[in-house]
């Protein structure tokens, strides 16, 4: 039987297009003859019975705003067998028949417990990161992606004006896609990621190379997963900068972009894949199916079983790594 009242929550750090996600879920599912609960802050609302009914009025004009209405949390009480146990108590006395997460690796774990307790659970990745394996794509990057590609735009203006190399550090983790990405976007002379090794002097004299050749401005993209903190071995972005001026002569700065990199209003493309995998998963839980994660491979909107997906290693595009690296004279 069809369940009659499905969930949504959303875990781990804010993306945007999770907005986008919870409007199609509640129209998609209430289009299927269901009713959509929303829990709030993530997992840990799940085991407070923090939910609210979301109807067409409730996810009216979301989909243009950032953030997720439903807010996040990280929650290790849920990691318990007792947090477990009682998230799936509240999902039975809510009556709560299926709930779709999304979120990174962390959240499909719980969504996998919560299926092997009886609840089917249907996954969906989101981070601006793009660093899950199983998905060539990620709800959020894309925005996040134009978010930097603006931000750099603006300061093309000054790095012309006054020649000067910038160093731009952008989010990731220990992922590379939106350097990468948003470095094609923006121009870079050079894109650095934490997957690829990296050395300070082969950058210099490339710096130098095209210094001589007349490039008088450069914008070097760089993922926060390589470099270091004020307190670690390897260096800062602001002490890159340094070790350029001092070896070039170059006027040059570090800038790092920092959390704005979350926000902002979803890209068109955000909004549709958003809209296509949560639609995607709501069908899954019409027919009871959960353990699943939806994901895009070979740019088709795909499920796949939640163990399959986390065993799953990530592949970098070094292809297209090299070929952001070779955009320059
Ligand atoms: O995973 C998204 C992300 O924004 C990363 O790019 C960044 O490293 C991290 O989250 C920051 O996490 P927090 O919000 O816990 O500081």
């Amino acid at each position: 039987m069809r369940p009659k009242t499905v969930g949504i929550l959303t875990s781990g750090g804010d993306a945007p297009g999770m907005n986008a996600a919870i409007r199609s879920v509640t129209l998609r599912a209430a289009y299927m003859g269901m009713e959509t609960l929303g829990i709030r802050d993530g997992y840990k609302g799940l085991i407070e019975g923090n939910f609210v009914k979301l109807t067409r009025e409730a996810v009216e004009g979301i989909h243009s705003t950032g953030g997720t209405m439903l807010r996040t949390s990280r929650c290790p009480e849920f990691e318990t067998e007792e947090g477990m146990q009682e998230a799936i108590r509240q999902c039975r006395k809510a009556g709560l028949e299926g709930l779709v997460v999304i979120g990174g690796d962390g959240t499909f774990r719980g969504a996998l417990d919560l299926t092997h307790r009886g609840l089917p659970c249907v996954a969906l990745p989101g981070t601006i990161d793009n660093d899950i394996a199983c998905s060539e794509y990620t709800i959020g990057f894309d925005t996040a992606v134009n978010t930097v590609r603006e931000v750099v735009d603006k300061l093309a203006a000054t790095i012309h004006a006054h020649r000067r190399c910038f160093l731009v550090e952008v989010m990731g983790r220990a992922a590379g896609d939106l350097a990468l990405h948003a470095g094609i976007a923006c121009g870079a002379f050079a894109v650095l990621v934490p997957e690829v090794p990296f050395e300070m002097p082969q950058l210099i004299s490339e710096i130098q190379r095209a210094h001589e050749k007349g490039t008088d401005n450069f914008v070097i993209m760089v993922s926060e997963g390589l470099t270091g903190t004020k307190h670690s071995d390897k260096p800062t972005i602001h002490q890159m900068a340094a070790m350029i001026e001092k070896e070039l002569g170059i006027n040059s700065r570090g800038d790092i972009i920092g959390y704005m990199q979350r926000g902002g209003i979803p890209t068109a493309r955000e909004r549709l894949i958003a809209t296509r995998m949560s639609s995607h998963a709501v069908d899954l839980l019409t027919e009871n199916i959960g353990g699943r994660v939806v994901v895009m491979q070979n740019s088709q909107i795909v499920d796949m079983d939640i163990t399959e997906a986390l065993a799953m290693k990530r592949v970098f595009d070094r292809e297209l790594f090299d070929i952001a690296n070779s955009l320059h004279v």
